[in-house]
Order: structure tokens, then C-alpha cells, then sequence
């Protein structure tokens, strides 16, 4: 293996943190591509919890390298929080992190812009986590964007800043921020100072070790359908989530990728605003809400949940090329007397198992069920696969019917060694 990736197939949180955490234990590389703080990446090893947002979930294994590639936008202050707190607790992060000199920004003004625009929007806010991510990336492909060299940098960050704010005051009077150029260069010089020892070309340093025959991981954030080109536009985040963001947001070629691992929830969730067929509003929602603790990573916020969603699934599994499944959070559904799965959807009176492009038919779209029988056994102790309850086994070799791929990784708990490799 040169390089495996692993992608979120639903709309994020479907335990991409934890099956990394277990995956990448024996790699040399683990590199975060795209997305930024709006991530929240839990792994939980001996009852305690890390919930790592920009650092690659690599760094509580024994020896992964881990890198923050250019495609990731870096708010410096939560960095270094990160960094300090992994330290706090004994995680050896110095000589074990680099940051990409090309990884855009996010400044404090950007959380504030965020801020402003989904006022703006009214009924037709997104829920962004608030964590700056659109408007940095906004700045990026404007050609504006403050890049993490720039830091490093004290003329070019004084008129970048000078510019930006120019640009920006009328927003940012809109939510009475008086932050100004001068003030933001002191407190962004002083992060670049701080995180100096970590900044370097991530790109030669990972095709370095390309051609010292290294083994990678990329770790994939939010999720397919959050994917700004292939997700439920405009109820996205900012980046490519897929496949291609791992390539072109780390400069290691997509041709070194040979193992692509899917994350799916055995149900789904998605926290924020958008269209979501097969979204729960009954009790049966709440109980998956309440034992699944579904409360967001980031911001908190409770997530809205739902049955498996196989036409959305096998969408994602397609335009990403997964090569095998990790089904996370099996144990939240017993106690289920019937399971559902979504296999097709009506829109307007029309059938069809492909997952439509246009929102509106996204919105109309009616889900259609095939039904299972739960159990009622707590399995989150099973290590065996034939240890699972019957009903459980038939419910994914359905699953794996359905979306063509094998599921290898059954999780049935959130701690590393609740995972049952087949
Ligand atoms: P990520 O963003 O994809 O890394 O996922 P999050 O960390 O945001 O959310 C997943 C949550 O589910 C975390 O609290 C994990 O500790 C937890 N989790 C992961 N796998 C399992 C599982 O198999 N069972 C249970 N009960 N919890 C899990
Ligand atoms: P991980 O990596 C879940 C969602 C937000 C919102 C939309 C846009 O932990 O799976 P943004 O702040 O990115 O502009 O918000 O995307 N979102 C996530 N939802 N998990 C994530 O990351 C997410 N990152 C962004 O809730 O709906
Ligand atoms: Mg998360």
C-alpha cells in the first residue's frame, strides 16, 4: 500500500477520527487535505476523548508523521491551542507536525464575515460552524487570501491585511467589529512565530518520502455530501470533501491512492441546514439522537438524524471510488425493534434510485424504505463478527448488496478497540 485515503460518505461526523486513529497505526504519514477548524474529529483511546479539529487524527498513534496540507485553511490560534493541549496531556507533537508555508489563513475577521453572511441569509441560512471556513476559502480563490508563509512575512502581511480590510470594513462595521490592519498583523506575527518550527513545503517533504518508499494516509474531513462541487449545493462546505480534495490539497498525485475506505454511519446524521430525505422527526429520531450522542464536535449544536440513506450512499461510494466500508455506530442501533433503509426516492410521482443534482428535487424527494428486524442485545462488547446478532449481519450484507462494495470494518463502540475487522 502507498497510500490509503479515507472519506466521510454522509454529511460528516461518521467517525472518521476514530477508524483513522485505528488505520493509520502502522503508517509513516497521516495528512490532512481540505476543510479546517469547521472538522471535529473524536478519538477516544482509554475512556478519554480528543476531539482534534485542524492536527491530523494520526497524532495519538505511536509514530505517524502529521502533516497539514495546503488545501486545509488554518485558523493559527485554534492551531496552537491544539497543539498546546495535545502537550498539556503528554502527546508528542514537536517534530511529529508540519504545517504547509502555502495553507491559506483563517483570520479572526474571517469568523466574523461568516457570521455576517448567514445573517444575511435569513430562512436560508446553511448552520456553517462559524469557523470562518467560506470566507477564507472566498479569499483564496479571489487570489487574496493570506497563505501561512505570509505569517513569516511582516511587509506582505501588512498589505495583504491593508487590503482586506478595505475590502471588508463595511461588513465588518455590520457586526460592530473594529478590528483593524495594525492590530491583526500583531496578533497574526505572533502566531507565525509560534508556529515557525512546524511550517515548511509540505509537498517536498511528502514526495520526499514518496521516494523513500513511505506508506500515507489521507484523512478525509466533513463528508461527501457536504462536497462544495458534488454535495447539496448550496448547503455545503467550502471545499472538496471527495476524492479529488485529498490529491489536490496534500500535492501527492491521486494516482499513489490504492485503498479508498468509506465511513458511514449505520444511520445518518447531518448538523446544519439542507435537504435530507431521510431525516427522522419522530421519536425514533430522538432515540437515535439520544443514544448515538449526537451533539456536534465543533459547535455543539444537536444533530438532525435519520435511517440509512443507500441511494446517497452508493452516490458517494461511486464518485469516490471506495474500495471498502467502515460501518461506525452499530451498537446505537439496538434496541430497534425495525431498521430502515432508504433505497430509492419518489420525486413527484416519479421512482428513482439515482441521487438528483437539483435541490429542489432533493427537497421533493420521498424516500422509499425497505424495513429490517433490530435486536435487542447490547453488542457493544461482541470483538467477533460472528459474534453479531443475526438480524445485524443481514442488514449489512444487504448494505453491501446495495452499494456493490464489501463492509470491512464493523465499529460497535467509540473507543479504538471497539472495531470488528472482517
Ligand atoms: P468524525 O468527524 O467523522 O471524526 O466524527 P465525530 O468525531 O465528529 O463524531 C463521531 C462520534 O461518534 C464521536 O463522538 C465518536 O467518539 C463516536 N463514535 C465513533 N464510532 C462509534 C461507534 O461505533 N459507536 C459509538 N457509540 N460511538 C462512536
Ligand atoms: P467533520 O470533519 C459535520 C457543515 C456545517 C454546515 C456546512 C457548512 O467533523 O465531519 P462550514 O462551517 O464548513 O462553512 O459549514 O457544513 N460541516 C460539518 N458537519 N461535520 C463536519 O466536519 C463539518 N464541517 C462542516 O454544519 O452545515
Ligand atoms: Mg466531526
Amino acid at each position: 500500500m502507498a497510500a490509503r485515503a479515507l472519506i466521510g460518505l454522509q454529511w460528516g461526523d461518521e467517525g472518521k477520527g476514530k477508524m483513522i486513529d485505528i488505520l493509520a497505526a502502522d503508517v509513516d504519514l497521516v495528512v490532512r487535505c481540505q476543510g479546517g477548524s469547521n472538522a471535529g474529529h473524536t478519538v477516544r483511546v482509554a475512556g478519554e476523548s480528543t476531539v482534534l479539529h485542524l492536527i491530523p487524527s494520526g497524532i495519538l498513534t505511536d509514530r505517524a508523521h502529521c502533516v497539514i496540507g495546503h488545501g486545509v485553511v488554518v485558523d493559527p490560534g485554534q492551531l496552537l491551542a491544539e497543539i498546546s493541549g495535545l502537550k498539556e496531556r503528554g502527546v508528542n507533537v514537536d517534530g511529529r507536525l508540519s504545517l504547509s508555508g502555502r495553507a491559506h489563513v483563517v483570520a479572526p475577521f474571517h469568523k466574523v464575515i461568516d457570521g455576517v453572511q448567514e445573517s444575511s441569509r435569513g430562512a436560508a441560512k446553511i448552520g456553517t460552524t462559524g469557523r470562518g471556513i467560506g470566507p477564507a476559502y472566498t479569499d483564496k480563490v479571489a487570489r487574496c487570501g493570506i497563505r501561512v508563509m505570509d505569517l513569516l512575512d511582516e511587509s506582505v502581511l501588512r498589505s495583504k491585511l491593508t487590503a482586506s480590510f478595505e475590502d471588508k470594513r463595511a461588513r465588518l462595521d455590520l457586526a460592530g467589529d473594529t478590528s483593524d490592519a495594525e492590530g491583526t498583523l500583531e496578533c497574526l506575527m505572533e502566531q507565525g512565530r509560534q508556529l515557525s518550527p512546524y511550517i515548511c513545503d509540505t509537498v517536498q517533504l511528502l514526495l520526499r518520502a514518496r521516494r523513500d518508499g513511505k506508506k500515507f494516509f489521507l484523512e478525509g474531513a466533513q463528508g461527501s455530501l457536504l462536497d462544495l462541487d458534488l454535495g447539496t449545493y448550496p448547503y455545503v462546505t467550502s471545499s472538496n470533501a471527495t476524492i479529488g480534495g485529498l490529491a489536490t490539497g496534500s500535492g501527492l498525485p491521486p494516482t499513489i491512492i490504492d485503498d479508498v475506505v468509506g465511513v458511514t454511519k449505520a444511520y445518518s446524521t447531518r448538523v446544519g441546514a439542507g435537504p435530507y430525505p431521510s431525516e427522522l422527526h419522530d421519536d425514533v429520531g430522538q432515540q437515535l439522537r439520544d443514544a448515538g450522542n449526537e451533539y456536534g464536535s465543533t459547535t455543539g449544536r444537536p444533530r438532525r438524524c435519520g435511517w440509512l440513506d443507500a441511494v446517497a450512499l452508493r452516490f458517494a461510494v461511486d464518485v469516490n471510488g471506495v474500495t471498502r466500508l467502515a460501518l461506525t455506530k452499530t451498537d446505537v442501533l439496538s434496541g430497534l425493534d425495525e431498521l430502515k433503509i432508504a433505497v430509492a426516492y419518489d420525486i413527484g410521482g416519479e421512482r428513482t434510485t439515482e441521487f438528483p443534482s437539483r435541490l429542489a428535487d432533493l427537497e421533493a424527494a420521498q424516500p422509499i424504505y425497505e424495513s429490517f428486524p433490530g435486536w435487542s442485545e447490547d453488542i457493544s462488547e461482541v470483538k467477533r463478527y460472528d459474534g453479531l446478532p443475526s438480524t445485524l449481519r443481514e442488514y449489512i450484507s444487504t448494505l453491501e448488496e446495495m452499494v456493490g462494495i464489501p463492509v470491512t470494518w464493523v465499529s460497535n463502540g467509540p473507543g479504538r478497540d471497539a472495531v470488528i475487522c472482517r
